[in-house]
């Protein structure tokens, strides 16, 4: 089983990846294979609408035209069983790397393109790490995104500073369930 975390921090000794290092010590129960990327480090420019009526290339190519990291990111998903979008809540909602990455995807989906993402199982985690504020409406804007890139969203994950130690041991035991679970969402060999 292979799974594709992608995260919109760049901290990995932070919060939202300590998050992650829960849901992945379960899920390493089974024999899972993990890609793990921190949106931040890699190169992912902003759509760039590239047609003057709003449209782009991947309304007909199905791809972007922007040769960046987007590309090797996109190809890791579509190989992907199940795949985790762990958002920090930046002013109650997505990081900006979160916005650009979902922002084209939404797009290069949307047109029909990535038919292979249809139904791909996925898991929304937001993490806030400040008074806590917008956990919820960050949730609410990853769930929306998600589903209209079409992914089979299972499960969305709001943790707060305040309540972190308890939403590490439940992402614990989601990893867990997850790898023993998931041939339910879709058909193994
Ligand atoms: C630009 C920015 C906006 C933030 N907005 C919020 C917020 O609305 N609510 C909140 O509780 N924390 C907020 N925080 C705190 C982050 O959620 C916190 O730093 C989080 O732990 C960052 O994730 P990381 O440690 O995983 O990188 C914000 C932080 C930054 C840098």
């Amino acid at each position: 089983m292979k799974v594709i975390i992608i995260l919109g921090s760049r901290n990995p000794d932070g919060q939202t990846a300590e998050a992650i290092k829960s849901l992945e010590s379960g899920l390493k129960e089974r024999d899972v294979n993990i890609d793990k990327y921190f949106l931040p480090q890699n190169d992912i420019k902003l759509c760039q609408q590239c047609y003057d009526d709003g449209w782009g290339l991947c309304r007909k190519e199905n791809k972007c035209i922007i040769d960046d990291d987007f590309r090797e990111i996109v190809n890791n998903l579509l190989a992907a069983d199940l795949a985790v979008m762990a958002n920090p809540v930046y002013f109650g909602g997505l990081s900006e790397s979160m916005q650009s990455f979902l922002g084209r995807l939404r797009r290069i989906r949307h047109q029909g393109g990535l038919g292979e993402i249809a139904d791909l199982p996925a898991i929304g985690i937001c993490v806030a790490g400040g008074s806590g504020r917008g956990t919820t409406s960050s949730i609410d804007q990853l769930n929306d995104i998600l589903r209209i890139c079409g992914f089979d969203v299972l499960d969305m994950i709001a943790a707060r500073r305040q309540n972190l130690e308890l939403k590490v041991e439940i992402l614990k035991i989601t990893g867990k369930w997850m790898g023993e679970n998931l041939y339910r969402f879709r058909n193994f060999n």
